[in-house]
């Protein structure tokens, strides 16, 4: 069986380089004044978000916890209420006040205590801390996790100035939360939500390459695949510790030799994962960016490994502080990273690579 899967939301066989987020969170569980019980997680797609937050779900009805497990997309607030309600234990159910509109599929639920309610019981914050009351009582807590946080969303709005009031009151509530560089910012910067600032930040980069090659090693010899020590390193490094990239090419590397890795197999897994890489995630990036910003992507492409930004101005002949405005939205959407004074770099791997096969040459002068 091939223990390495490139598929995304997937929570991988072995967690390469995530050990310290991972125990800080745990720990968190049971230490009510630690900074990482509200955990955000940034990082670009592919650099294990979802993964960590399915890791976390392991704690789900164990030691009197539920996680509550939500994406910031569709429906947000009637979802983490129904997910709660769905996992409590039927000995609270019961002491609920009776339930209105359960939809045909079983989401969305509203607590009534009579028949003429007032328009507050309605509302997200009174049916979250309702069952909370009860849940407090039996000591359980709640873990909310919350993928792919959009910007500008109302749900968050009221979400998290809920949260920010449970907390308050003593409830025993932890919240991780994750999304891309350029969401975070956004939420970050949003004036209802002032509260997150505060929030203990959790940058997710590339995980070490000597741990790639470990987990290599061992995956392959382990399963009698004969991986050599040389041929782990260099797939190690044509991963540059980038987590998508990780199963990738441990898939193919598995899927494509025989009881022995060769070079050769090497060669071809490496040539078979840069195809699934750039469509599923450089062509992506690419085309959340707006036209300028791929201008300011594409003027970069003519360094080696990273660009002066005195440079780029330069190419792309316009006023610098124009220019910077782009080099800060490229920032922002962690498509570049800043690695010294007045100089920047891609942050995936193989970005290079993959604008010179789909360049248009105007573009870049
Ligand atoms: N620490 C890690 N070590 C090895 N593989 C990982 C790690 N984190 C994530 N992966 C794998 O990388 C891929 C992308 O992860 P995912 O969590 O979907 O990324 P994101 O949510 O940030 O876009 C998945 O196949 C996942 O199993
Ligand atoms: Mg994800």
């Amino acid at each position: 069986m091939n223990p390495f899967n490139p598929a995304f939301g997937r929570k991988p066989e072995h967690f390469v380089g995530r050990d310290h987020v991972i125990s800080e969170f745990s720990a968190a569980l049971e230490d009510p004044n630690s900074p990482w019980r509200t955990t955000i997680l940034i990082g670009i797609r592919g650099s294990g978000k979802t993964a960590i937050l399915s890791d976390i779900q392991k704690f789900d009805n164990q030691k009197k916890k539920i996680t509550v497990n939500v994406t910031a997309t569709d429906d947000m607030l009637n979802n983490i209420l129904s997910e709660i309600y769905r996992k409590m234990p039927k000995s609270i159910k019961k002491s609920l006040p009776s339930i209105s509109d359960i939809s045909a599929f079983g989401i969305g639920v509203k607590f009534i205590e009579s028949k003429d309610v007032p328009n507050f019981t309605n509302s997200f914050r009174f049916q979250l801390t309702k069952m909370l009351d009860f849940l407090k009582q039996q000591k359980i807590q709640i873990i909310f996790l919350i993928d792919e946080v959009q910007k500008h969303s109302e749900d968050m709005r009221n979400f998290v100035t809920t949260y920010q009031h449970i907390v308050r009151e003593n409830y025993d509530v932890v919240l991780l939360m994750a999304g891309l560089p350029e969401a975070i910012s956004s939420v970050l910067r949003d004036r209802v939500l002032t509260f997150l600032r505060r929030a203990n930040r959790v940058t997710l980069e590339n995980v070490s390459v000597k741990l790639v090659q470990l987990e290599y090693f061992e995956s392959f010899n382990t399963a009698n695949k004969k991986l050599s020590l040389k041929l782990s390193q260099d797939a190690a490094q044509a991963t540059f510790g980038y987590p998508y990239l990780i199963q990738l090419l441990g898939y193919y590397l598995w899927q494509i030799s025989g009881s022995r890795v060769t070079p050769k197999n090497f060669k071809e897994a490496v040539v078979r994962s840069k195809v699934e890489l750039f469509r599923n995630v450089h062509e992506l990036i690419l085309d959340s960016l707006s036209p300028k910003d791929r201008d300011f992507i594409f003027a970069m492409s003519h360094d080696d490994v990273e660009s002066n930004f005195s440079d780029i101005v330069e190419r792309m002949g316009k006023k610098k502080n124009y220019i910077s405005n782009y080099r800060k939205r490229c920032l922002e959407a962690g498509v570049i990273k800043a690695t010294g004074y007045g100089k920047i770099s891609y942050t995936l791997p193989y970005m290079k690579e993959f604008l010179e096969e789909n360049c248009n040459p105007n573009q870049l002068r």
